[in-house]
């Protein structure tokens, strides 16, 4: 097997982040459980694309990129974290975001100061956007640049290595801590993150439960599996995700991007007892569904457990929290 030291990273993010128990959550549902904070990945308000970026973005500097392209939705956190890494690279960033909407503020604010060229497509299909990209790269080409293509997410086999590493991360800072979890519960967007952490897991966490809450309705199980083999193939690995591996639930509230009551009522719980912002579209509708689980019972029998905090403040500033009850 290929050691992650064997695939060109360029350090972007502040690691290891640190792991710590939420005290107040403890209390509430008389459990330990902790958190691991992704959103302190320290480039723009943090978060969990800054792992895959490493990976990404020595392979494009590799390549000669001089123009990285991605996609997302208006309020992509992906995207806005692309640009900030590219331009720290000495790259520039082409943004190609699913149509505008009503959405304003948050990440398209920084978009604009991390200088990206930002492009909207008035539509909801991603293929549409990939036309779109493909035109601007053949463009690109035909006046000397070298543009390199990155999808929804950064969910490629290779930005999964971030996430892979971090669960490797996790067990070390598990063995310096003297402690164990039995599951760890992330935010599924575009399915990467998940993918690495599971199959990091796997390697490093043998044992562990790792539980994906979906945002939206996208076939996580099966994304998941699928990255997991390219993420297999290319470590050279022996190891394969099974399904049983798997353990996807969602939270989805009105829809993707829609704030709910229970993400909202989890965003203003955090904050008020740990200090800590989530948000309204990914890990406030995770730490929502983390909050249902353990009240149905899902832990039972489990010890410890860690919520891993994959950031997204930004949407803060650009989603308007539902009023409180
Ligand atoms: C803040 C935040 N958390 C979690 C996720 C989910 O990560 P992934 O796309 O790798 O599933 C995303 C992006 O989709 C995100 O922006």
């Amino acid at each position: 097997m290929k050691q992650l030291e064997a695939f060109p990273r360029i350090p972007l993010a502040i690691l290891p982040t640190p792991i710590y128990r939420l005290e107040s959550i403890s209390r509430r549902y008389g459990r330990n459980i902790y958190i691991k904070r992704d959103d302190m990945t320290g480039i723009a308000l943090g978060g969990n694309k800054v792992r895959k970026l490493e990976f990404l973005l020595a392979d494009a500097k590799a390549k000669g990129a001089d123009v990285v392209l991605t996609a997302g939705g208006p309020q992509s956190n992906h995207a806005m974290l692309t640009a900030a890494c590219a331009g720290k690279l000495g790259m520039k960033s082409i943004l190609v975001l699913k149509k505008r909407g009503e959405l304003a503020g948050g990440n398209l604010i920084l978009d604009q100061i991390y200088h990206a060229d930002v492009r909207f497509v008035d539509t909801d299909i991603y293929d549409d956007v990939y036309t779109e990209m493909e035109r601007i790269m053949a463009e690109l080409r035909s006046e000397g640049h070298v543009p390199y293509f990155i999808p929804v997410g950064g969910s490629v086999p290779l930005g999964c290595l971030g996430y892979v590493g971090c669960a490797r991360e996790i067990a070390e800072q598990c063995q310096e801590m003297g402690i164990r979890f039995d599951s760890i519960v992330s935010a599924t967007g575009s399915g990467g993150t998940y993918a690495g952490l599971t199959y990091g897991a796997k390697l490093f966490l043998p044992g562990i439960r790792s539980v994906g809450i979906g945002i939206c309705d996208d076939p996580f199980a099966d994304i998941a599996l699928e990255l997991m083999d390219g993420i297999r193939d290319l470590m050279d690995a022996e190891v394969s995700g099974e399904r049983e591996d798997i353990h996807i639930e969602f939270e989805i509230g009105p829809g993707y991007a829609k704030p709910s009551p229970e993400g909202c009522a989890a965003v203003r719980r955090l904050a008020r007892g740990e200090g800590i912002l989530v948000d309204p579209v990914y890990t406030g509708k995770a730490l929502a569904g983390f909050f249902r689980l353990l009240e149905e019972g899902y832990f039972e029998g489990d010890g410890d457990l860690l919520f891993v905090h994959t950031g997204g403040a930004g949407a803060l500033f650009a989603v308007d929290l539902l009023p409180e009850d």
